[in-house]
């Protein structure tokens, strides 16, 4: 017979169907009551091991007590709201003192506050065009930015996103992203042939599609996240700083998802030595209260006309008072250096499975960077004809099947991009413990699923 609590779920989830748009999708039809650390709680009883962190974003675990203790002084002894364009508040102006050392470069020195990550690249998008005084964005095939309507129109990871939302914002050019797929050259080619490749084909759309006169800005990830957690190779990243600073061209780094610390250090960026025009931040930033930033150079951000930024909550004072607790929690407990040791493992225990033999070839790859890591498994049929993925004998729709089975087991795992993968995105401060009972957890699930076939 069920529980008084499964039952009180099972009607709380009828009521949640009846009456919340069919327009979200859900991994896990259930109630979630309470977060601690790396683990959530549902109402009917279950614990599940969080390797989501929400999409990245309770990098310090659920409720993490500082951030918790921040924000709530911040309601009772503070103030909660303070709209950015009537005054400035404390926690706002302490937050960009904490960021100022943290950014990939020194000339990286004017910031404002959004919400949410789709508002930054928006925010980024009209600078851009403001600043340089023109007009079109070239983004990367697989790109995700977010779903607000500047936002769409550069995001290529899904058709879902556009999908009967057309027409799109126009002056949107694409430009193929250095990942052996969108290239149709089997998985093992060299980054340095994939670099090459997609750096020749951004030349060819300056000289058949926009014009560098007339391009504002290259928009990039620069560990593409939901179009496969796919690292760009450094050399890229490197080539595209050439070419804007060649054409006079803004390079906007979001690094909405895998900034933060998430890949182990606090930028992805910085990894590769360039100098982003804009970067923006976000999820991460104050452990899942909303807040989003936008970080640019004062020369540039200051061509803007006093009020043309700003909206009712961004920058919110809760929500800075978490951050700035974010940042100085991830000093005091040494989180970066528990990004390193963690990720580690993760990437041993997934390479493990991927050379079992008794797997065969079901595991494809194994990419990321820090915690934030990928598996991309065959699949019989592929995307097509030439797909590099395409293993007859490989079971079908791996990584949700996959996906599916870690959360019977006690672990909420998601999947990512049109192909067969599987991301982990663990908080930055998961124990020893809970990272190899996850990595056992998948291994588990992959291991049914292939017997299943
Ligand atoms: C790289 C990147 N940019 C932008 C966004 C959009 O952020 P939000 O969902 O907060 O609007 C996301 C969200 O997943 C993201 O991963």
């Amino acid at each position: 017979m069920a529980s008084a609590s499964s039952s009180q779920q099972a009607s709380l989830v009828q009521f949640g169907q009846k009456h919340v748009t069919h327009g979200l999708g859900r991994v896990v039809e259930g109630v979630i009551t309470k977060g601690e650390g790396s683990y959530v709680y549902f109402m009917d009883g279950r614990k599940m091991l969080d390797f989501t962190t929400g999409i990245g974003v309770t990098g310090l675990g659920h409720c993490h007590p500082k951030v918790s203790a921040a924000a709530a002084a911040q309601c009772v002894d503070g103030i909660v709201h303070v709209q950015c364009s009537i005054a400035f508040h404390e926690p706002y102006l302490q937050l960009i003192e904490r960021l100022i050392p943290m950014m990939p470069d020194p000339s990286l020195d004017s910031f404002f506050f959004w919400n949410s990550g789709s508002e930054a690249v928006e925010a980024a998008i009209k600078l851009a065009r403001t600043a340089t005084k023109r007009q079109n964005i070239i983004s990367m095939q697989g790109a995700y930015h977010g779903r607000t309507f500047g936002a769409m129109a550069v995001t290529k990871s899904k058709t879902i996103y556009s999908q009967g939302f057309h027409p799109l914002m126009p002056g949107v050019f694409t430009c193929p992203y250095p990942y052996w797929h969108q290239l149709g050259v089997p998985a093992d080619t060299p980054t340095e042939k994939l670099t090459e490749t997609c750096l020749n084909q951004l030349n060819l759309l300056f000289a058949q599609a926009s014009a560098p006169a007339d391009t504002a800005a290259i928009i990039i990830e620069p560990l593409l996240g939901e179009g496969g957690y796919v690292p760009a190779p450094a050399g890229f990243l490197q080539g595209l700083r050439a070419v804007c600073d060649a054409h006079g061209i803004l390079l906007i780094v979001d690094e909405v998802q895998s900034g933060f610390g998430r890949t182990g250090t606090n930028y992805f960026i910085e990894q590769a030595g360039v100098r982003p025009d804009i970067l923006l931040s976000a999820k991460g930033l104050a452990n899942g209260f909303p807040l989003s930033a936008v970080v640019s150079r004062k020369e540039l951000t200051d061509v803007l006309s006093p009020g043309s930024m700003g909206g009712t909550y961004a920058g919110n004072a809760v929500a800075c008072a978490a951050a700035v607790a974010v940042v100085d929690a991830m000093k005091e407990e040494k989180v970066l250096e528990n990004v390193a040791e963690r990720s580690a493992e993760l990437f041993a225990a997934l390479n493990a499975v991927r050379a079992d033999a008794a797997l065969g070839r079901t595991v494809l790859d194994v990419r990321g960077a820090g915690l934030m890591v990928a598996v991309e498994f065959a699949s019989p049929t592929g995307t097509g004809a030439h797909d590099a993925m395409r293993v007859a004998s490989a079971p079908a729709k791996m990584a949700s099947r996959v996906a599916k089975k870690c959360v019977e087991k006690g672990m909420l795992l998601l999947t990512t991009s049109v192909y067969e993968v599987v991301r982990f995105i663990p908080p930055l401060n998961v124990s020893q413990e809970d990272m190899a009972k996850g990595c056992a957890i998948f291994r588990e699930a992959v291991e049914e699923v292939v017997r299943e076939g």
